[in-house]
């Protein structure tokens, strides 16, 4: 395996900043769903450590569930809108206040089918939460409640998200070098 120096083209977004806009997301929630009861979903697996950091920032009691999808598509890298459900949530969420917490909101047809899905469920309300909005790249309009920074249309990878399942653990948000990158040969 490489490591991320060989093909880091920039930090995109600093640890520090990272840290501090959770905070700041996690206050505005707190507010909006005082008094109420809270239920975070998260899709698998690239929004696991921006949950986890998420929560503890979220000073109402909540509970958290998990759904993983994938996306069949033309490569890797292109969502093309149509999801298959590989793991189900635990809990119903019918009448709960669901807040989805997603990694990064691209084009914008995986979340519509998520949210498609949740919907059905008939939750009392259902809101979006993502880290990440790369808005130029939207192809069909999805509701997004809280957005933590909208980037431009760069591949990242780190603090969740992955180049190829790796890399995922890295605390800020890297822009790749598509050059320098090798995928992993197996
Ligand atoms: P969408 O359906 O095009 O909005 O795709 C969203 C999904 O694509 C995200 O949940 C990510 O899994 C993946 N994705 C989109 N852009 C990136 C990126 O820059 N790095 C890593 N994963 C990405
Ligand atoms: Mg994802």
């Amino acid at each position: 395996m490489q490591s991320y120096h060989e093909f880091l083209s920039e930090i995109l977004i600093p640890e520090q900043e990272l840290q501090d806009k959770v905070k700041e997301l996690g206050k505005i929630i707190s507010r909006d769903y005082q008094e109420q009861d809270l239920h975070l979903v998260c899709i698998l697996r690239g929004g696991v450590l921006f949950l986890t950091d998420l929560m503890r920032s979220i000073s109402v009691p909540h509970s958290i569930d998990f759904m993983a999808i994938s996306s069949y598509g033309s490569g890797v890298r292109e969502a093309s809108g149509h999801i298959r459900l590989t793991m189900d949530l635990r809990d119903d969420i019918q009448g709960r206040n669901v807040l989805l917490v997603e990694d990064i909101v691209d084009s914008g047809h995986t979340l519509t089918s998520v949210l498609g899905l949740l919907a059905t469920r008939k939750p009392a309300s259902l809101k979006v939460c993502t880290l990440l909005d790369k808005a130029e790249r939207r192809e069909t309009e999805v509701p997004i409640d809280y957005v933590g920074f909208v980037i431009p249309n760069k591949y990242v990878f780190g603090y969740g998200l992955d180049l190829d399942e790796y890399y995922r653990e890295l605390p800020f948000i890297g822009v790749v070098n598509e050059d320098k990158y090798t995928p992993p040969d197996h």
